[in-house]
Parts: structure tokens; sequence; C-alpha cells
């Protein structure tokens, strides 16, 4: 893993001689910086397409500011998008086939979800045994107001046939070589939700080119994957999508699988909704605590249910007590937690944090595992040193 700090001292350098060696201007260089203004301290898991992760740390804010959010790119991003040019088409199984531009978008009445965005993949770097892929650990995830039309208000305006069953989303990415194109889709109960969107704007701002400019899909309290971003298509289907990434992509066992068995793709699943989680933002991961009375906080959501309550231990898991839960809350939207643990002496200890919903779903002690390293969901756990 390299901290984006560290990708930035030890960049100008391997630029400059790539630079000198093929005598190529900067702008071509294969690799470009990394460097994204105001994003510093984030985690960079991928320099090839942008994959970066939020630093525990940043737990600490109910709506997570643009410059912190993490950003999943399978591929290249789309190089240019001309917002007075852009186009989204509305096709497959409708009456009406639409191209709506951005200014069409615009016009339609807005409606806005606070939503805790988390790519399926995030803590796969603590699954037993390794599985390939990002290994993301505590960070692939943020709380964003994101804005936009409703989907099924866009929908309505083509006139959908009873045909239609899922709804597709393609985007503009530059697709590398014979990788196939990032489609997926979700099906119609889903897309006719009120809270479903096709979003604009992120955080009152107009959605930056990292998140999806113009436009994304937002299908809150589901895995990140299913909200496509730079989208220049939406197509209603007959059927589910079963191109690579719904199958064999992002699907998880019908049956828990001992660790190391491999998916069968026929006795499985597409990954939909998120599971109950939570994260220790504070202290951090080796942390000396030198006061008495420790403040430990994170933040825990539960994807399309609510957080009932979060609990602490810091005994191994031998008592819990419950912390106290932040004043702002909205459907999708992720709580924010506060505990003040009385350290008894000084010595090593492990700070636990288990949540559980709504529904009564608890944070398992260990996560499900499978071959994709998703929907990990284990009790989130730091160790610190007391020095009193
Ligand atoms: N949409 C397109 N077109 N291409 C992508 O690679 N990645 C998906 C999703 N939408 C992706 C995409 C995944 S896996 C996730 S987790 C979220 O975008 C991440 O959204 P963010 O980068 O805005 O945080």
């Amino acid at each position: 893993m390299i901290s984006r700090r560290n990708f930035l001292l030890t960049a100008p350098a391997a630029l400059a001689s790539a630079h000198s060696l093929a005598l190529l201007p900067l702008w071509a260089a294969e690799k470009p910086s990394v460097y994204i203004p105001g994003e510093d301290g984030m985690i960079v898991r991928s320099e090839r397409f942008f994959d970066l992760e939020m630093p525990p740390e940043f737990f600490d804010s109910w709506i997570t500011p643009v410059s912190h959010f993490f950003v999943r790119n399978h591929m290249h991003e789309p190089s240019t998008i001309d917002a007075g040019t852009w186009r989204l088409s509305i096709g497959g199984e409708v009456e009406k086939p639409l191209t709506l531009s951005l200014k069409d978008l615009e016009r339609m009445p807005r409606h806005s979800v606070t939503n805790t965005l988390e790519c399926a993949g995030n803590g796969r770097a603590f699954q037993e045994p390794h599985v390939p892929g990002i290994q993301w650990q505590k960070g692939a995830v943020g709380n964003a107001r994101f804005s936009g039309p409703r989907l099924r208000d866009v929908l309505e305006r083509a006139g959908m046939r009873p045909t239609g069953k899922h709804i597709m989303f393609h985007g503009l990415d530059e697709v590398p070589g014979k990788v196939p194109p990032f489609i997926r889709s979700i099906p119609m109960e889903k897309a006719l939700d009120e809270d479903t969107l096709i979003a604009t704007r992120m955080n009152g701002s107009t959605l930056p080119k990292h998140h999806g400019f113009p436009a994304r899909a937002m299908v809150p309290g589901w895995i990140g994957a299913a909200s496509c971003k730079w989208l220049s298509e939406i197509k209603v289907l007959d059927q589910e999508f079963d191109g690579n990434f719904m199958k064999p992509g992002y699907r998880m066992p019908n049956h828990p699988l001992k660790p190391g068995e491999p998916l069968n793709v026929e006795d499985s699943h597409v990954v939909t909704a998120l599971n109950v989680k939570s994260a220790i933002s504070s202290p951090v991961e080796g942390a000396v605590v030198k006061s008495k009375l420790q403040r430990v906080h994170g933040a825990a959501w539960a994807g399309e249910v609510n957080i009932e309550k979060v609990e602490i231990s810091t005994d191994e898991g031998a008592t819990w007590q419950k912390a106290q839960l932040g004043p702002e809350q909205a459907k999708y939207a992720w709580r924010l937690w506060d505990y003040v643990w009385k350290v008894p002496q000084s010595g090593d200890y492990t700070i636990m944090s288990r949540a559980t919903d709504s529904q009564g779903r608890v944070q398992p002690a260990i996560g499900e595992w499978n071959p994709g390293g998703y929907l990990y969901n284990a009790i989130d756990q730091v160790k610190v040193n007391a020095q009193l």
C-alpha cells in the first residue's frame, strides 16, 4: 500500500526519468500523476485506474467531503465529456425511446438522498484466505448527499412496456483492450423506488468527474457497483443483464462456502443491498493512549435499513457497552457514534465495535468468506497501547 503523500514524493523522479528516456511530453506519459487537488491523505490502491481509499480518521464527518470520498474505477475514466453535447439515451422495452440532454435532466423535479455508498469489496483485505482484487481495508465507503431526477420519472417519460423487468446502465468509461465494458442492471422494483436517482449533483455541487460527471445512477442502500457513473445509456430489459460484471462478477454464494472453496455460479446470486457494519475512526490502529478518559468514535451503516445500536468492547469481547449514536440521521445514511472509554490501567488493548440494525442483523466475529471478497462485515477492531 502506498499513501498518496508517498506517491507524490516518489512520482516526480519516476516521471522525470520516464520523460527523459522516452522524450515524451509529460501529458503523454503513460502513467500520469495521480495528483487530485484537495484529496490529500487518500490511500492510492491503484494508479492505473483510479482507486482511492479513505483512511479511517475521516470517518469523523456525517457528510464525507468530495475530497475524502473514495473512488472506484474498473477502467479508464472518460478523457473528455462536454456537458453541452452529452446525451443520455433511454431505450429497450419502452414505447418512446428518448434522448435527454443535461439541461433536460435539470428541468425535471429534483430529489435528494443522503446515501452511504460502499464498494462491495470494502474489507476484502481482511478475508482469510486472501482473495484477488483491490485490497480495500476500511475506507471504500463514504456518505454524501446526491441529487437529481428520479429514475422512475425518466422511465415514465419513455413509457415502459409490461415486458420490462430490469434496468440496464452503461457508462462512458474508456475500456482498455478486450476487457468487457462495465454494464450492469437493477430489478424494476428498485429502479421505480422513489429514492433511486439519476444524480447530477453531490453534496450540493455539480457531480465531480471522478464520481460520474455529468450524471450517474444512484441506487441507495446497494453496493456501489449498482450506481453506474458517466451514464450514457439506460435500457429497459426483459430479464436481468448477464454480462461479466453481473455473472460471474459481483455474485455471492447462496449457501456459505468453506474458506477457499470455489463459487458455483449457478448456485449464487447478484450482490445487492449492503450489510450491517461499523468502523472505528479513532483511536487508530497502533495508537498510544495517554488519557484515562479516551474518546472512541466512528460510523455505522446498514444499507437499506437503520442502525439500532453500536456496542464497544475493550476486553476482547467479554463485555459490551453501548455507544451514543450521533444526532444526524437519514434513511440509507450512516450514523456517527461516540463512546468514552475509562481506561483502567496501562497496557495493550483491543477496542472492538459491533453494530446491530433494525432487522436484528448483528456484525459477526468473523466475516462470511467468499471468493469475490464481497460484503465483509466482521466486528471492527483496533489495537492500542495505554500509557497512563
Ligand atoms: N460506473 C462506471 N461507469 N464504471 C465503474 O468502474 N465503478 C462502480 C460504481 N460505478 C464504476 C461505476 C463501483 S465498483 C463503485 S464501488 C462505485 O462506482 C464507486 O463510486 P465512486 O467512485 O463515486 O465512489
